[in-house]
């Protein structure tokens, strides 16, 4: 197992689709930027999603036109279906992210339609990027709880993940949306999951509601994951999933990994900054214990 973990910024899209306050598009576009020059290798951009159930991210196309974006960084986008997938293409994105879920409740609420008919409307995605050679990520909402339904089976979790993966998702990413899991059994998922999908195609993503996400991260890292998704000052949220907080914040996520003796590539410092001026420009003090440590006087 190598000791690199890639960190997929999920900030600028999961951070923002969740405020109240509307942020401009000129901010969206410099607070990607600044995000490029921390050594982050993935940052998600933005999403092609309905502007009138989220209205947060309505400019996507002017913010993805307005990024300065630098080789060797992806820069993907959320598309629920082949008209995002479209807006996405003529913004000229070369990576996207569909989202399913695994609790039938949460997937009618978020994008209104079944679990089965969401995985159909992937289909024809997964088809054109295939002829386009556009990767494609999968994220799987609720794998540990459900705002609507509660308890979500295990078994709902891999049959959902193994379907994008069959459908040709090159990475997994499973998503505690409202952050109620806890280590034993985040592991114990990822253990399932990884039984149909390579665990080196699958990523975590954990909301920290209940202050468990690092250590959740901690359990998934032990077994083998090294994919995290995280977001700057510890922004964001799904407006679809009542209860859920800010993701875990990325500096806490780096803090961690190079504790760990990991690598990230991260310039730990430069991502804090940039978390406490996401923060400064929210009107408030960044989510990040650990961006608020490295802002003190020594
Ligand atoms: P719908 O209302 O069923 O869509 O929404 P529709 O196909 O019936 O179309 C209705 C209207 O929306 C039409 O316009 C379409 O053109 C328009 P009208 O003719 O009425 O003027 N429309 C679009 N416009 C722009 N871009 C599009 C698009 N699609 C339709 N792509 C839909 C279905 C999926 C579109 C909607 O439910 C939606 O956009 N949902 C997105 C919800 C969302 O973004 N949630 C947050 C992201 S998921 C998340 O945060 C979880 C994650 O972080 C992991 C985790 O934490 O677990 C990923
Ligand atoms: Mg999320």
């Amino acid at each position: 197992m190598t000791d690199f973990v890639r960190l997929v910024e999920v900030g600028p899209r999961d951070g923002l689709q969740n405020e109240k306050q509307s942020v401009a598009t000129a901010d969206k576009i410099e607070l990607i930027d600044r995000l490029s020059a921390t050594g982050l290798r993935t940052i998600e951009a933005t999403s092609f999603v309905s502007p009138r159930w989220i209205p947060q991210l309505a400019d996507a196309a002017e913010v993805y036109a307005g990024i300065r974006r630098r080789p060797g960084i992806g820069y993907p986008v959320l598309v629920p279906n082949e008209q995002g997938y479209a807006r996405a293409r003529a913004a000229g994105a070369d990576e996207v992210a569909v989202f399913a879920a695994a609790s039938e409740a949460f997937s009618r609420t978020n994008i209104n339609a079944s679990i089965d008919a969401s995985i159909e409307r992937f289909r024809p995605i997964l088809a054109r990027a295939r002829a386009d050679r556009i990767n494609v990520r999968g994220y799987v909402s609720t794998v540990l709880g459900c705002p609507y339904q509660g308890a979500v089976p295990v078994a709902a979790v891999v049959d959902v993940a193994t379907r994008l993966y069959r459908l040709g998702c090159y990475e997994i990413s499973l998503g505690d949306t409202i952050g109620v899991g806890t280590p034993r059994a985040a592991r114990a998922l990822l253990r399932a999951v990884a039984q149909s999908v390579p665990i080196e195609a699958l990523a975590v993503h954990f909301h920290d509601t209940y202050g468990q996400a690092l250590a959740n991260i901690d359990a998934c890292l032990e077994e083998g994951v090294r994919v995290v998704d995280a977001a700057v000052s510890g922004a964001g949220g799904c407006p679809y999933a009542k209860g859920a907080s800010g993701n875990v914040a990325s500096e806490d996520v780096v803090y961690l990994l190079h504790g760990l003796g990991m690598q990230t590539g991260v310039d730990l410092g430069a991502l804090a900054a940039t978390g406490r001026w996401l923060a400064a420009l929210l009107g408030r003090e960044t989510g990040s214990k650990v961006g608020r440590a490295l802002a003190e006087p020594a």
